[in-house]
C-alpha cells in the first residue's frame, strides 16, 4: 500500500469520531458519497447525431456539481473507462491528497476501480473538473465538467448560467480524431478542433426577459484554444477570475482573453430585446458560440455597475520576505535551442511504452531547461519552501507560443508583467502567458504536499511544460 493509499485510509477512520459529535460541522459519517461514473457513451455532441465520447454521468459536458461554501464534496469516482483516470478538482485549494494527480497524491485509478474524493469547499466560485491522467486525450473525448461553489449569501441575479466552452477535432467519419500527442500540436499551439460547442452544443440559444440581469459562469475546457470573446449590444462586467472575485466589476468592453483552464465570471443585463452573440473573435473572423435571446421590453433605466461579491479566506502574500523562483519557459517550434536532450534510456522506455500501447508525447518543452513529461509526476520539486512561506514566482516565457500557466492548490497574484506592476493584483490559478511575457505572481504557500505548476495547453503539459513544488509541514 503506497502511502498517499495509507494516508487516506486514516483519514476516512477519523471521520466517525468527528462525525459522531452533533456541533461537528461534519456530514454524518454514515452519509454515502455521491456516485460518479466514468465510461464511455454514444452521445449527440458537437452537431453530431452520436458521437463516441467518454462521459461522466452519461453527460457531455458532464453534471454541474453545484455547492455552498464550506459544504463537503464527497464523490466516489468510478472507472468503467479503458483507460486509468484521476480526477482533477481545477481551482479548489483542497487536501493535496484529494488534487487526483497520478503518481504525486495518489495512484492511478485502474479501469473498474474506484476512489473516494472527500474534502471541503474553502472558497466559492467557478471551478471545474477533469482528469489528471492521459489528460489530452481524457479531457478531448468528453471527461470535464463545471465545479460551482456558492457564496455564503446568494449572489443577486436572475439566473445563474454554466457555459463550459469547448472544441473538437473530428475526422471525415465525423469521430473524435485519434491523433492525440500529434508532435505537431504538442510543439506549436496544441489540439485546436474545428468545432466550438458550449455545453457539448453548437451555437445554444439561451432566452432571457428584457431587465433581467444575469451571471454567466464561463469556462475554457479546451485542451489547447484561446478564446477572445465579445459580447456586444449588452452591458456586461466581468466580476471574477478563475473563480475568484475582482476588487470591482470590469466593464466588458472588446475581446477578453480566456485561455485553458481559466474561467470568467460575467454579469450580463438584459437591457434590449433581441439576438446577442457570444463571439469568440479569431484572427481569420469571429465565431458565433452562442446566442442570448432577449425577449420584452427594453429597459429605460440602466442598472448600476454590479458589486463582486466579496473575497473570502484567501491568504493574502507577503511580499517582504518572500522566496523567489524562475521559471524559464523554453522549447517548442521556431526555439533556437533544438529540442530537449532525451538519455538513450529514456528514449527506449518511451518506446516501449507506446509499443504497450501507451499515448505519450516526445518532449517538446522545458521548465528551466528540464521537460518533464506529464506520465510521471515523481521528479523531485523544482523548489521547496516550509507552510506559510509567500512565494514569487516569475514566468519568463522565452518561446514563440502562448502558455496559460497553473499552479495546483493554491491562488495567486499577478503582480506585474513584463516589468509593469498591475494595480489591481488579479487573483487567479492560471495565468496566460504571451511570447516573450514576463509575468511575476506571488502566492502564500499555506497547502502542505506536492504540487504541479504546468501549462494548461494539455500537449504542452504532455511534451514537458510541467515541475513540482513541495510545501513542507
Ligand atoms: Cu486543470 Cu493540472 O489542471
Ligand atoms: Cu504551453
Amino acid at each position: 500500500m503506497n502511502t498517499t493509499r495509507r494516508q487516506w485510509l486514516q483519514a476516512a477512520a477519523a471521520v466517525p469520531l468527528l462525525g459522531a459529535c452533533s456541533t461537528s460541522p461534519f456530514p454524518s459519517a454514515s452519509a454515502a458519497p455521491r456516485v460518479l461514473t466514468a465510461a464511455p457513451a454514444r452521445l449527440p455532441v458537437a452537431g453530431q447525431g452520436g458521437l463516441d465520447v467518454w462521459a461522466y454521468g452519461g453527460a457531455v459536458p458532464g453534471p454541474v456539481l453545484r455547492y455552498r461554501r464550506g459544504d463537503w464534496l464527497d464523490i466516489e469516482l468510478h472507472n468503467r473507462l479503458p483507460d486509468p483516470t484521476t480526477i482533477h478538482w481545477h481551482g479548489i485549494r483542497l487536501p493535496n491528497a484529494m488534487d487526483g494527480v497520478p503518481h504525486l497524491t495518489q495512484a492511478p485509478i485502474e479501469p473498474g476501480g474506484r476512489f473516494r474524493y472527500r474534502f471541503r469547499l474553502p472558497d466559492a466560485g467557478t471551478f471545474w473538473y477533469h482528469p489528471h491522467l492521459g489528460t489530452a486525450e481524457q479531457v478531448e473525448r468528453g471527461l470535464a465538467a463545471a465545479l460551482v461553489v456558492e457564496e455564503d449569501r446568494p449572489y443577486p441575479v436572475d439566473q445563474d448560467l454554466v457555459w463550459l466552452l469547448d472544441d473538437w477535432r473530428l475526422d471525415e467519419q465525423g469521430r473524435i480524431a485519434e491523433d492525440f500527442y500529434r508532435f505537431h500540436d504538442v510543439a506549436h499551439a496544441g489540439r485546436l478542433g474545428q468545432k466550438i460547442t458550449v455545453n457539448g452544443a453548437e451555437q445554444p440559444r439561451q432566452v432571457l426577459q428584457a431587465g433581467q440581469r444575469i451571471r454567466l459562469r464561463l469556462i475554457n475546457a479546451s485542451n489547447a484554444r484561446i478564446y477572445q470573446l465579445a459580447l456586444d449590444g449588452l452591458p456586461g462586467w466581468l466580476i471574477a477570475r478563475d473563480g475568484v472575485p475582482a476588487e470591482s466589476a470590469i466593464r466588458w468592453e472588446g475581446p477578453m482573453l480566456l485561455g485553458p483552464g481559466m474561467r470568467a465570471d460575467m454579469v450580463i443585463d438584459a437591457s434590449t430585446p433581441g439576438m446577442f452573440e457570444l463571439k469568440d473573435e479569431q484572427s481569420r473572423g469571429a465565431v458565433a458560440l452562442a446566442r442570448l435571446e432577449v425577449q420584452g421590453r427594453a429597459v429605460a433605466t440602466p442598472r448600476p455597475a454590479p458589486v463582486p461579491p466579496p473575497i473570502e479566506g484567501l491568504p493574502a502574500p507577503v511580499l517582504a520576505g518572500a522566496f523567489e523562483q524562475t521559471i524559464v519557459i523554453g522549447g517548442g517550434a521556431r526555439s533556437r535551442d533544438g529540442w530537449p536532450q532525451q538519455t538513450e534510456a529514456e528514449r527506449t522506455a518511451r518506446r516501449q511504452r507506446r509499443e504497450a500501447g501507451a499515448r505519450e508525447a516526445d518532449p517538446a518543452w522545458t521548465l528551466n531547461g528540464v521537460a518533464h513529461t506529464d506520465h510521471h509526476h515523481h521528479h523531485e520539486p523544482l523548489f521547496r519552501v516550509p507552510r506559510g512561506q509567500t512565494v514569487r514566482l516569475t514566468f519568463d516565457n522565452r518561446t514563440a507560443w502562448w502558455h496559460p500557466m497553473h499552479l495546483h492548490g493554491h491562488h495567486f497574484q499577478v503582480l506585474s508583467r513584463n516589468g509593469q506592476p498591475l494595480p489591481d493584483r488579479p487573483w487567479r490559478d492560471t495565468v496566460l502567458a504571451a511570447p516573450g511575457d514576463r509575468l511575476e505572481v506571488a502566492f502564500m504557500a499555506d497547502n502542505p504536499g506536492r504540487w504541479l505548476i504546468h501549462c494548461h495547453v494539455l500537449e504542452h503539459h504532455a511534451g514537458g511544460m510541467g515541475t513540482v513544488f513541495e510545501v513542507q509541514g
